[in-house]
């Protein structure tokens, strides 16, 4: 039996995110947009790329959230992306209305999914989801660190000469201007970071991670990036449906571990079939302790801004 994967929002990140779980073959998923006539155009022609990629499962797009019922994991993109010289932020309230009115839907039609939100500014919609949702904690989770990860880890990559998938890191906090990259927990093919990249370097390579959204969002000019975050979220997406346990950086709810309390904040986390099963706590350095506190503090202060909107 393939399990049932609903993608809310049928624009870039939204399409390859269907594209990527499609192709594996293992769910049949469904396409729903706003955009009349779009998501059926996309799911169609995605449809009959199957006999190509070798794929049996089914694709279908919709107007409506019926097809969606009893989808075991809703990966929520729906809302609008930013433009040159616009931050994350400034897309707060519009989302907030976007993401609120798609898991009002969702959350009727499969009380038993796993919600993985990746509509920006991230951790302000994936509080405003676990809100909305009424869910269990566990099932309502955020993509953003696997992406600045992947960020960080290919221009280490790059620098180095060496196989991304020698370079291992974590960035956590939010998915903004505040995320912060764990130096000390940096190492490539076992080697420390800081032994093998001088920190001024180092610290530039830190600040492109940083505003690696932005660099893309300046060159494409209309839209900003979606092969990179769609392959975090499919990537999320298998962890959860082949409980595969992975520990991947996410936006988790958090109850105090890292001193954080009731708020969303990107973490490392074991990530299977029961949704969040694990926040893991790494030591952190007191600067990276304080750095993780204040991008919490920015987290928060956008919640405020929602809950004064609501
Ligand atoms: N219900 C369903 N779909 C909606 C709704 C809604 N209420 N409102 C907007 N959408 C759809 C739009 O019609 C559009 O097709 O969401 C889609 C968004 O697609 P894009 O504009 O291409 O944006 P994208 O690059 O996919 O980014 C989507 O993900 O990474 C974040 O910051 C990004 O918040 C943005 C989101």
């Amino acid at each position: 039996m393939k399990f049932k994967v609903s993608v809310v929002g049928a624009g870039n990140v939204g399409a390859t995110t269907a594209q990527r779980i499609y192709e594996k073959g293992h769910s049949d998923v469904v396409l729903v947009d706003i955009v009349e006539d779009m998501p059926q155009g996309k799911a169609l022609d995605l449809l009959e790329s199957g006999p190509v990629i070798g794929t049996d499962a089914k694709i279908i797009g919709s107007n409506s959230y019926d097809e969606t019922s009893n989808s075991d994991v809703v990966v929520i993109t729906a809302g609008i992306a930013r433009k040159p010289g616009m931050s994350r932020d400034d897309l707060l309230l519009t989302n907030m209305k976007i993401v609120g009115s798609v898991t009002e839907e969702i959350a009727k039609r499969s009380p038993n999914a796993i919600l993985v939100i990746v509509s920006n500014p991230l951790d302000a919609m994936v509080q405003h989801a676990y809100k909305i949702s009424g869910f269990p904690k566990e099932r309502v989770v955020g993509m953003a660190g696997i992406l600045d990860t992947a960020r960080f880890r290919s221009f280490l990559a790059a620098e180095l000469n060496v196989s991304v998938t020698n370079v291992s890191a974590y960035v956590l906090g939010g998915h903004g201007d505040s995320m912060v990259p764990l130096i000390g927990s940096t190492s490539v093919g076992g080697v420390p970071v800081s032994s093998l990249i001088k920190p001024h370097r180092l610290e530039e390579i830190v600040q492109r991670t940083r505003d690696g959204g932005a660099e893309i969002v300046s060159l494409l000019k209309t839209g900003s990036a979606y092969y990179a975050p769609s392959a975090a979220s499919a990537q999320m997406v298998e962890s959860i449906l082949l409980d595969k346990k992975e520990i991947l950086p996410c936006a988790a709810y958090l109850e105090g571990e890292y001193g954080i309390n009731n708020l969303y904040a990107g973490v490392p986390i074991k990530l299977g079939s029961s949704g969040v099963e694990e926040i893991i706590q790494v030591d952190l350095t007191e600067e990276e302790s304080i750095a993780l506190k204040n991008s919490a503090d920015s987290v928060q202060e956008l919640i405020e801004i929602m809950e004064k909107n609501a």
